[in-house]
């Protein structure tokens, strides 16, 4: 990153902490330490300052809060304290305690909606990843059954059939003998645009067929806010400092492109315009339509029901956006590295492939056990998420200890400080599948976090990606190539950090 990008960055991010918590900052700040420590809870500092440096020798927040989590790990505690920017800032790293605040005990904590509160964002507030309260639980009850396994198996034949693109993709990129390997990356996006648009979006967008960005490409490849001019500089503290301002403008975050493009989405389901119902079919715009209807239809003070349907096609896609590529991509990167994984993982497909009559299909792909072990291990090194976090609702009384979270406090939990802890995993440095096989690694690999609040994609999220490698690897054998980056950074020597959205691989057919 440039240096003025950074700063650029840097700025953003300054811009969301609102003054009036700065300056509380000032006056609380002393007493921090006291809060903590006179609970017998380690205290680590404000960290502000630091935070800021790392960030500009280029150390993410993942990465940094990992690094603290080393810190704590060495004082062999189980939670640790500080401060940032005005906020407490609480650290655990005890499994339990983990699984309490997640779980057990989650009526005490909610979303972190402070650092950056879009409450006063018109689109993005009324998806169901920003929504808090009843709005959240009724809704999330009813998006949740869209995605449950049985409903997933609905989807099998399609996601099969976006898996033989991919390997037709694949073979017309090598077809056109580039040198370099083939940006594996670029393909994981692409599949997984289709994936999303067929099973959420009643979409055929086409990605694997073009080698070009298809549509659905580029309206999301306006997704990243570009901080190139003023106006976009200062939106993220607009809507922070004055939502109903911010409301009554509808002025949001999400590109004008992107907007108009799930409001186009919502409309054709309004008017059943669509003609690619087929009976049985998981039609999830028709869910978030009787959802509106059911838990608003009636109501005088309803939000407009094209806008919230958008909203909520919107919600539903963005967080499979980033994540799922990047868990797919690196699965290819790490195979690519391990031939002796690859080659065991290869004879499983095969088996299953062979023992249904030369077809995949939902039952055997779920029997499969090899693929769901070298899938964790990959989300255990690289973890689309780093970070859990929770804001206190609620004090909560620490068990086992004197110390009672107060309400305002931020609750962070580090997936890689955990993943990579040798007390959890041993040698976490090296990439291992067997290490899942038969053992419970409950609270110490969350990739997709546990409880209330857990992700909703992930049974979509393995079947697709097993489908990916299915195909894949039944059709080519991946090795490194020229381009490959093997991971050569390295923060706390330990976690390796590389681009998803540069994996190049060779591909070789298997004749
Ligand atoms: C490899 C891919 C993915 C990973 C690693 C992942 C992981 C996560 C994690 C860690 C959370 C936060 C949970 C928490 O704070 O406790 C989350 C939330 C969520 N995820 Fe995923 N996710 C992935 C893909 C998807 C996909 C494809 C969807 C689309 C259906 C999805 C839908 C959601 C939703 C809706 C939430 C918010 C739930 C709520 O707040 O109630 N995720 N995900
Ligand atoms: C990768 O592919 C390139 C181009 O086809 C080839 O020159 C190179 O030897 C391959 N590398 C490996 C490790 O197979
Ligand atoms: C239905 O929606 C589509 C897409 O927005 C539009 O082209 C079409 O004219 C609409 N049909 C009716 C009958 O409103
Ligand atoms: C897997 O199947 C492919 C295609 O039928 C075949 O060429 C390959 O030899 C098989 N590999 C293994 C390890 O069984
Ligand atoms: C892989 O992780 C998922 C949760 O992320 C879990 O449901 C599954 O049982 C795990 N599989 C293995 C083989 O550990």
């Amino acid at each position: 990153m440039a240096l003025g990008d950074k700063i650029n960055t840097l700025f953003s991010i300054y811009f969301i902490f609102p003054l009036a918590k700065v300056y509380l900052y000032l006056i609380r700040n002393p007493k921090t330490r006291e809060y903590f420590e006179s609970n017998g809870i380690l205290y680590l500092g404000d960290v502000s300052v630091d935070y800021v440096k790392n960030f500009i020798d280029g150390i993410s927040g993942t990465k940094y809060w990992m690094k603290v989590y080393n810190r704590i790990k060495q004082a062999n505690a189980d939670l640790a304290g500080c401060a940032m920017a005005g906020y407490n800032f609480v650290l655990p790293r005890n499994p339990s305690l983990i699984k309490a605040i997640l779980v057990k005990d989650a009526s005490h904590f909610g979303r972190v909606d402070t650092l950056l509160s879009l409450k006063g964002d018109y689109f993005v507030s009324k998806s169901l990843i920003f929504a808090q309260g009843e709005a959240w639980k009724k809704t999330r009850a009813k998006f949740e059954s869209a995605f449950t396994p049985s409903k997933i198996k609905q989807n099998f034949d399609q996601v099969n059939q976006f898996g033989k693109n991919l390997v037709a993709y694949l073979n017309r990129e090598l077809d056109r003998g580039t040198k370099a390997g083939i940006n594996f990356g670029l393909a994981a996006h692409k599949y997984t645009l289709d994936v999303a648009g067929s099973t959420t979006l009643n979409l055929n967008t086409g990605s694997l067929q073009t080698r070009g960005p298809s549509h659905i490409e580029q309206v999301w490849g306006k997704f990243f806010v570009s901080f190139d001019n003023f106006w976009n500089w200062w939106k993220p503290g607009f809507i922070q400092w004055f939502p109903r301002i911010a409301t009554y403008f509808k002025i949001t975050l999400v590109d004008k492109e992107i907007v108009q493009f799930y409001r186009h989405v919502a409309k054709g389901e309004m008017n059943n315009s669509n003609e690619n119902e087929v009976g049985d079919k998981n039609n999830f715009v028709q869910l978030v339509h009787s959802t509106w209807q059911e838990l608003y239809g009636r109501h005088v003070d309803r939000p407009d029901e094209e806008e919230w349907i958008a909203a909520n096609l919107f919600g539903m896609t963005v967080p499979g956006y980033q994540t799922t590529p990047t868990l797919i991509s690196m699965c290819a990167y790490v195979l690519a590295l391990h031939q002796d994984v690859q080659d065991k993982l290869r004879d499983e497909v095969n088996a299953t492939f062979e023992s249904n009559g030369g077809e995949f299909n939902y039952a055997a792909v779920s029997q499969m056990s090899y693929v769901d072990m070298v899938i964790n291990e990959t989300l255990r090194m690289h973890s689309p998420v780093g970070l859990l976090g929770r804001m206190c609702t609620k004090e909560y009384p620490v068990p086992g200890t004197k110390y009672v979270i107060k309400v305002g406090d931020i609750i962070l939990i580090s997936l890689y400080g955990l993943h990579y802890d040798e007390e959890y995993h041993e040698n976490p440095q090296v990439f291992n599948p067997e290490r899942f096989s038969g053992v419970n690694k409950d609270f110490t690999f969350l990739p997709f976090s546990q409880g209330l609040k857990s992700c909703i994609g992930i049974w979509m999220v393995m079947m697709q990606t097993k489908m990916a490698l299915c195909h894949v690897l039944r059709n080519f054998r991946l090795t490194p190539s020229p381009d490959t980056l093997i991971p050569m950074k390295f923060v706390n020597s330990q976690v390796p950090v590389m681009d998803p959205e540069k994996v190049f691989v060779n591909c070789t057919k298997i004749e």
